[in-house]
């Protein structure tokens, strides 16, 4: 099936065109009025002369004009290697290389790409460049851009994960299926998702990361996009989740021109923050010896329990805990007794632990909110920030050492919250996104998706619902002056950016979601229109100014293979609206779920209840 992205080529054609007329040398010399003294004979005698001499001139320079290289020349599309593209890049980039990619063909870096070493597969046909380019006298970073031969018009530039450095060859592959020219960047740095050693006293590459190595992929991406196929790009899209979710929300911030439309998925916006409270969380949990320590294995005991509780909090019993806000969580039956299976319980100083990580975390240098807590469901996932055996996770203790105080030997026991102060004067890269006032993004037009897994147990997920209630309020407290352009969406039962441990309908073509499916997959599998793609549902907002007023998540009976056989959808609705159950119908069935409308009011922040941090 073919997603519903063509018959979009009018608007860039008539880019094309009114490049041409504009650049046409016809319209540009006119000739001067004649002059009106004609009884004087000898005015009218110079005059006849100018005139003619006007007239040569005119004509000679037309003649000029038209053979000239300096006039705009009608665009040539280019061919796929690198003497087409060699002379078009600016000083400071280079080709490593341009490489025509068949129908069903494969492309990427192999092992070779740390983070993204998977190739995508059964790609359309294409042409792939990698590019190099110099960032400071002490940094460079490498984009990748597919141009696809069955190009729409439009441009797609996707996200990263964590600290990855390397060009996500896989979460390309999407865009180039939509048709889409889409980019890149390996954020300056070669390095997995959790090593950060790369930034070690490296300023310039912790900016590369924080925002300039995305920006500069844009512009030059959108550069050689439209040089290739000779026209000018009609929209420009992204589409990245956790550090692409961060890079989308600082590129918009920044830069409010280069999307019309972009999906921002987990973001890990508040690095100052996010980035010291993650040591905080891991710390709740260390060291292993101490009587508070929860192993591993009781993350998925409090998992079970949190759904026996909170599931049917929404009215519907269906494993999924859709309102973890409504849930009042109850820690007793977990609590280990004289005859407990000591397997399946926790003791007064664990459950104290697990307390922790679900609060809001508060600066104990002075009383800031330093980030909210972890959703209940979130516990599957618990380990990534508290199974920690020694350290917390480097996505904390790396940063502290390698972004915030260039000490490698830097030991997480001398841990406290004046870091966080530190990092929010100093943040290492400008990498946080935190301009909530994006008038200059709303005002020319541009839309924004954010959704978060409600089970995230890496970036809270309250921290976006903290985002976006910041941006309302930047706009006035009425959330009808946001929704017209950035709408907010939960996805009950996704963990980080993809996946669900309670088979929860999750998959929309979020960044990386595709992926996770395999490498020859892209879009939703089997649904690819714009009632389940979030990337073709914003195409019809951006250019068809259709709001996205819900999206249908998809599940799979094995949630990651789509052979499995489809087990579950249900549409997502825009916070702080919910899906509910329309009383009748499987409830795996999307028809048997509405979105309430969005409007009339809608909720008005009167006085921000964050006021009090
Ligand atoms: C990244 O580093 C690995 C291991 O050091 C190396 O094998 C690989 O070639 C590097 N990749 C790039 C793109 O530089
Ligand atoms: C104790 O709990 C663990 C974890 O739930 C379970 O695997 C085990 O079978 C239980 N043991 C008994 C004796 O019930
Ligand atoms: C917090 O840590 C910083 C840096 O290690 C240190 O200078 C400061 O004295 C500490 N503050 C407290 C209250 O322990
Ligand atoms: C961060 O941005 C500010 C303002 O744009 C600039 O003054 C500062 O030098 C930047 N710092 C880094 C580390 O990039
Ligand atoms: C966002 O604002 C709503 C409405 O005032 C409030 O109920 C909610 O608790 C806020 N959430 C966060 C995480 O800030
Ligand atoms: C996906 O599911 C199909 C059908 O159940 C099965 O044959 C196949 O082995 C599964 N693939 C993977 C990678 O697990």
């Amino acid at each position: 099936m073919q997603p519903s992205v063509t018959g979009e080529s009018s608007k860039v054609q008539e880019a094309a065109k009114q490049e041409e007329t504009t650049g046409g040398t016809s319209q540009v010399l006119a000739l001067p009025a004649k002059g009106r003294s004609r009884h004087i004979h000898v005015k009218a005698w110079v005059c006849g002369i100018v005139t003619i001499l006007v007239s040569i001139t005119a004509i000679a320079l037309a003649v000029w004009a038209a053979a000239s290289p300096i006039g705009p020349p009608k665009p040539k599309p280019l061919k796929c290697d690198k003497a087409s593209f060699t002379p078009i890049l600016p000083s400071g980039a280079t080709l490593e290389q341009v490489t025509a990619v068949p129908e069903g063909g494969s492309f990427g870096e192999g092992a070779a790409n740390i983070p993204y070493p998977t190739n995508p597969t059964d790609l359309p046909e294409l042409c792939a460049l990698t590019v190099r380019v110099v960032s400071s006298p002490t940094s460079f970073y490498r984009f990748g851009l597919f141009l696809p031969a069955a190009w729409q018009g439009r441009f797609l530039a996707v996200g990263n994960g964590g600290f990855a450095g390397g060009i996500n060859w896989l979460d390309m592959a999407p865009g180039a299926h939509y048709g889409m020219a889409t980019v890149s960047s390996d954020l300056g740095h070669n390095s997995s998702v959790t090593g950060l050693s790369w930034a070690l006293n490296q300023p310039e590459m912790r900016t590369d990361w924080g925002w300039r190595a995305l920006h500069g992929t844009i512009v030059l991406g959108k550069q050689l996009s439209s040089a290739y196929y000779g026209k000018s790009i009609a929209h420009s899209y992204y589409n990245g989740c956790s550090t692409g979710g961060r890079q989308g929300l600082k590129e918009i911030q920044n830069f409010p021109d280069s999307f019309d439309g972009a999906l921002i998925g987990a973001p890990a916006w508040w690095t100052s923050h996010l980035n010291n409270d993650v040591t905080r969380v891991g710390i709740y949990n260390l060291p292993v010896s101490d009587p508070k320590h929860i192993p591993t294995p009781l993350f998925s005991v409090i998992a079970d329990e949190v759904v026996r509780q909170c599931d049917s909090a929404d009215g519907v019993t269906d494993g999924i805990v859709t309102s973890p806000e409504l849930c009042t969580f109850d820690f007793s039956p977990l609590l280990c007794g004289p005859f407990s299976n000591t397997s399946a319980c926790l003791t007064q100083a664990q459950i104290a632990t697990a307390k922790k990580v679900y609060n809001d975390a508060i600066s104990t240098a002075d009383g800031s909110l330093v980030y909210p807590g972890l959703t209940l469901s979130s516990e599957d996932q618990w380990y990534i920030l508290l199974g920690g055996a020694t350290d917390p996770s480097p996505f904390g203790v790396g940063y502290e050492r390698n972004f915030l105080l260039n000490d490698a030997n830097w030991d997480w026991r001398k841990y406290n919250d004046s870091l966080i102060k530190l990092a929010e004067q100093t943040d290492p890269g400008n990498s946080t996104a935190a301009k909530f006032d994006i008038h200059p993004y709303k005002d020319r037009g541009g839309k924004i998706f954010m959704y978060h897994g409600v089970a995230d147990g890496l970036v809270p997920t309250k921290g976006s619902e903290y985002y976006y209630n910041k941006t309302i309020e930047a706009f006035g407290g009425k959330l009808d002056d946001v929704t017209d352009f950035f709408r907010f969406f939960l996805i009950p039962g996704m963990q980080h950016c993809w996946s669900t441990p309670v088979n929860a309908p999750y998959n929309i073509a979020g960044a990386f979601q595709a992926g996770a499916m395999g490498s020859g997959q892209w879009s939703v599998p089997g649904f690819k229109d714009k009632d389940h793609d979030a990337v073709l549902a914003m195409v019809e907002w951006v250019e068809h100014g259709k709001p996205i007023d819900q999206i249908v998540a998809s599940t799979w009976r094995s949630p990651l293979n789509a052979s499995s056989g489809l087990s579950g959808q249900r549409p997502l609705c825009p916070w702080p609206l919910k899906a509910t159950y329309n009383g009748a119908g499987e409830v795996s069935a999307a028809s048997s779920w509405s979105c309430p409308k969005l409007s009339g009011g809608g909720i008005r922040l009167k006085k921000p209840w964050w006021s009090w941090w």
